[in-house]
């Protein structure tokens, strides 16, 4: 069998070549990274977990009108997605005060925030992707101010959508990022959801308990990261139900 080519290997996922012009391969691995890859781990199951789960945040978004990346889902591991020239931009939204927000302006964990507050952080590993600006975004031509008008209203109507279905689901989502890709068709280009949106992305506490289902499991070293991403997907249907003997299993 013919080998796919590599375009890259990031920390959490690979791309190979499509098997259509246009598009990509996005390999699910286990690994998982904190701190700007500092702190390092192989999580067994986790790349299957994030694989179902942004195929499922994604389609849902795709029938809500908003535009993602998201094609098909090809096995376990794999989706097929849309190639797109991505925003070199983080784009943070949150909904209660945690992690470096918390820290930066002194707010407890869990604060409800006023308003969602959207942030902008520059993809940059070397820097540890800093906190930028519009102002920033603008000068170094990251992206025009058409684009960031589009990059907002996505980002809050994707935060909507989440938050309304996490909630269904006794989860309050505290923050997430997602990145933004440009595609074109033909002279016109449009922006859509791009990467993943999964627990690895997404700060989910349990409404009543408050407990960790989100990566800071592996951050904080609060548990089972398997368990507790394994726990957001049964909530959700995306697994089956279990009588509570056996460890869920995954139907492809
Ligand atoms: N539809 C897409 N088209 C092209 N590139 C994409 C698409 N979706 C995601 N990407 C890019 O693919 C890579 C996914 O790999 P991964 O998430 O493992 O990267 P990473 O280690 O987080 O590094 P970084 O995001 O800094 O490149 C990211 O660089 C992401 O920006
Ligand atoms: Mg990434």
């Amino acid at each position: 069998m013919a080998r796919r080519k590599k375009i890259y290997e990031g920390k959490a996922k690979i791309l190979y070549e499509g098997p259509e012009p246009g598009t990509i391969v996005q390999y699910f691995k286990d690994d998982a990274t904190a701190f700007n890859a500092e702190k390092m781990a192989t999580i067994e199951g986790k790349g299957v977990l994030n694989n179902r789960l942004s195929e499922f945040f994604m389609t849902g978004l795709n029938n809500v009108g908003v535009p993602t990346h998201f094609m098909r889902r090809l096995n376990m591991r794999e989706q097929l997605v849309r190639a797109c020239e991505i925003v070199p931009l983080e784009i943070i939204v949150r909904n209660f005060a945690a992690g470096s927000l918390s820290k930066r302006l002194g707010i407890e964990e869990g604060t409800a925030l006023p308003r969602p507050i959207v942030e902008y952080c520059y993809k940059d590993d070397k820097l540890g992707d800093p906190l930028v600006t519009e102002e920033h975004i603008a000068a170094f031509g990251w992206a025009s101010q058409q684009d960031m008008d589009d990059i907002l209203s996505l980002a809050l109507r994707v935060n909507d959508y989440l938050s309304g279905l996490m909630y269904g689901v006794g989860i309050k989502l505290i923050d997430f990022k997602i990145e933004i890709g440009r595609v074109y068709d033909g002279d016109f280009q449009r922006l859509i959801v791009a990467d993943e949106i999964s627990p690895d992305s997404c700060r989910l506490w349990d409404m009543e308990t408050g407990a960790h289902l989100d990566k800071d499991v592996f951050r904080r070293d609060l548990g089972s990261l398997t368990d507790a991403y394994t726990e957001v997907a049964r909530r959700l249907g995306v697994l089956p139900k279990t009588n509570g003997h056996t460890k869920p299993t995954l139907i492809n």
